[in-house]
Order: structure tokens, then C-alpha cells, then sequence
């Protein structure tokens, strides 16, 4: 089982900025994961949190609740907290940092990500396939293959 995490107003996709974030809402993003999951053998949770606390206490938890990796898109948190990179850092699991723009060709503020450091790696710039893009990467470390 796969935890993917999303932070601070990503609640709101679907109607925020859809030039820069997609038309397709959250709600909508969730169903997408569990059924890309499906197709690659990996069961997947998807919770969503404006507070920084609520992300770091999810990834403490995430190890000790049996989930084997983390994906995680933190949102602006990317940008500046530095706690949830010390929460990364003091957890086990794989985790895979994503993000639906593609932040080098936003504001300077955006292209220094303090998070990815405690990731395996990250993928920004390809909407909602960036977060099935880091599940094809986590069926492979985690060796599953598709159901059958
Ligand atoms: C984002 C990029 C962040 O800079 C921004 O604050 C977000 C969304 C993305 O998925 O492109 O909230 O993480």
C-alpha cells in the first residue's frame, strides 16, 4: 500500500489556476491513482491536508500504519519547510515528491524544492500523470507487478 500525500490547497484542484493546475479536481485525481495503482499492482490511500502539523504527523505515522512508500506532493511546504524534510528524513520509507507544474519554468521562489532532498527523486511538469509516473517507478522498487 502506497501513501500519497497532498498539501496546502490542492484541496482545490480542479478550480485553482486550471491554466497552471489542470481541470481535474481532486476528488477526481484520487480515483485515477487507485485505478493506476490497480493496474500496477499497488494498493494506494490518498489524504489531503492544508495544515503542515497533519503532513508531518502522516509521514511519521506512515511507516508504523504498514504502508511501504510515499508520494507526496507538499504543495508551497515544497518551498520553505524544512520540518517536513526533517519528517522525511527520519522516516524509512521510499518517497517519491511530485508536483503537477513544472516548477522550473515558474517563479524563482518555486525552483529550489527543500523537500526532494529526503526523496528518491521527484517529477514535476506533467499534471495528474506525474503522480502515475511516481507509482511506475514505486511498483518497481517495491517489486509488485500487475494483479494476475
Ligand atoms: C505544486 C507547485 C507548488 O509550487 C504550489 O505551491 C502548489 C502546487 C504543483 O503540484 O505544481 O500548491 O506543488
Amino acid at each position: 500500500m502506497v501513501l500519497i500525500l497532498n498539501g496546502p490547497n490542492l484541496n482545490l484542484l480542479g478550480q485553482r489556476e486550471p491554466e497552471v493546475y489542470g481541470r481535474t479536481t481532486l476528488e477526481e485525481l484520487e480515483a485515477l491513482c487507485e485505478a493506476w495503482g490497480a493496474e500496477l499492482g499497488l494498493g494506494v490511500a490518498f489524504r489531503q491536508s492544508n495544515y503542515e502539523g497533519q503532513l508531518i504527523e502522516w509521514v511519521q505515522q506512515a511507516h508504523r500504519e504498514g504502508f511501504l512508500a510515499l508520494v507526496l506532493n507538499p504543495g508551497a511546504l515544497t518551498h520553505y519547510s524544512y520540518a517536513l524534510l526533517d519528517a522525511l528524513r527520519a522516516q524509512p520509507l521510499p518517497a517519491v515528491e511530485v508536483h503537477l507544474s513544472n516548477l522550473h519554468a515558474r517563479e524563482p521562489f518555486r525552483q529550489h524544492s527543500v523537500t526532494a532532498g529526503a526523496c528518491r527523486g521527484i517529477i514535476a511538469g506533467f499534471g495528474v500523470l506525474s503522480y502515475k509516473l511516481a507509482l511506475v517507478y514505486l511498483a518497481e522498487v517495491l517489486e509488485v507487478g500487475p494483479p494476475g
